[in-house]
């Protein structure tokens, strides 16, 4: 057996944010034209009437400032209300190749290798942006990296779900290393027009070479040990699906969307997750008193504080785990690599992190890493 490192780390953040004051101000305006666009029917009692957002409620419920995405116009236009995105033809790039090639090429940098060094590469997101073929393999080729490529999904948890993957292939021997990279474009499966959710996300790709941990020369985390848990729930889901047609339900349709029961989200993931950190934890022989980081996943900064004070028994110190949420906002698989990526530098050798990623399945991910 093998053991696995991660030599490097990469973050393509797009031109557009949109701050929760632009996003209501939107929002409002859509929801007043559509309340007088149905006003007989609403005082019929048929149809309800859209209530207006505001920016205080969402800073207070989630802790987000601000949201990068793609496209901005189209998700601020009250016409619209969600990106627009031209398609592409079938020579060009798509759009999750294009950003996590800008990410791939950051990871590589900072570990000091080329696409000649990677033997993998694996996509792991919420959304692929087309059935096939595989956009890892598209990745892989617009890379020129030899080897294989594939996508893999598992929602807000596929980043360490694909660490994981990775890492038991090289702990097997069947590879050298892997590109795990999170192209996420939640703008384009999130209702702009929905006001329980219409904050919730963003856009960002993340990438992280994961290699054999052998004559490593440049700073590097060593990969501890990985632990994955599903159980099923439908309270985050969402319906689009290649069965669409065949259901007579081309329509636009709201489960076609996100869709969550927030709350029960909130109440069911955190016992869910804290148990999962601890018998990691426990598991790898760590206590609390060991850890110097935690890298959450980005969803909701209330959950974050709660599953930190769980896991170090206290209130987290500053800096002992870093949220980015306030301006990314929820990148699905993404937000832990960011923190991950952004808040890891300064670590010394020895020191002790987890990364920890949950979401809809519902699932859980965590990676223990130590810094050489
Ligand atoms: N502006 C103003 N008010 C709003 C609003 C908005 N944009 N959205 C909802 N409200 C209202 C609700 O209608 C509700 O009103 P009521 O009390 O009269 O019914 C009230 O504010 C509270 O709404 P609720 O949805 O219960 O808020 P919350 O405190 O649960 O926060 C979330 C909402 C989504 C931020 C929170 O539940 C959450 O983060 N859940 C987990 C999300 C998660 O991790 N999802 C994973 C996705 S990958």
């Amino acid at each position: 057996m093998y053991s696995a490192a991660i030599t490097g780390t990469g973050v393509f953040t797009p031109q557009h944010t949109i701050s929760n004051d632009e996003l209501v101000d939107a929002f409002n305006a859509y929801a007043e034209r559509f309340n007088a666009e149905h006003a007989e029917a609403i005082a019929a009692g048929e149809v309800e009437a859209k209530p207006q957002s505001s920016s205080d409620f969402i800073l207070a419920a989630s802790g987000i400032e601000r949201r990068y995405v793609l496209d901005k116009s189209g998700v601020l236009d009250p016409d619209r209300m969600f990106p627009r995105l031209p398609a592409r033809a079938d020579e060009e790039p798509s759009y999750m190749a294009e950003m996590a090639v800008d990410a791939s090429l950051q990871a590589l940098s900072q570990a000091g290798r080329s696409a000649d060094d990677v033997d993998a590469v694996i996509c792991a997101a919420s959304n692929h942006e087309r059935a096939y073929p595989a956009i890892a393999v598209e990745i892989q080729n617009l890379l020129e990296i030899n080897g294989f490529g594939f996508d893999m999904n598992v929602a807000c948890s596929s980043a360490t779900f694909g660490i994981q993957t990775a890492t038991d292939m090289i702990r097997a021997g069947s590879i050298r290393s892997a590109l795990v990279v999170c192209p996420e474009i939640c703008s384009a499966h999130l209702e702009w027009r929905d006001r329980d959710c219409h904050f919730i996300f963003g856009d960002v790709a993340t990438a992280v070479l994961v290699e054999r941990d052998e004559g490593l020369e440049r700073p590097h985390f060593k990969i501890r040990s990985t632990r994955l848990a599903t159980d099923f729930s439908n309270n985050i889901r969402n319906n689009d699906g290649f069965l669409r047609r065949t259901h007579d339900q081309m329509e636009d349709r709201r489960d076609m969307q996100f869709m969550q029961n927030g709350r029960k989200v909130f109440k069911e993931v955190l016992p869910l997750v804290s148990q999962h950190i601890a018998g990691h934890m426990a598991d790898d022989g760590i206590s609390a008193d060991d850890l110097k980081r935690l890298w959450l996943h980005q969803a909701n900064k209330s959950m974050n504080d709660y599953i930190g004070k769980k896991v170090l028994g206290r209130a987290p110190e500053d800096g002992e785990q870093p949220n980015i949420l306030q301006d990314y906002a929820n990148t699905s698989s993404a937000g832990s690599i960011i923190a991950f990526a952004k808040y890891s530098d300064d670590l010394g050798a020895g020191d002790i992190g987890l990364i920890c990623s949950f979401g809809a399945g519902y699932s859980v991910g965590s990676v223990i890493v130590e810094r050489a």
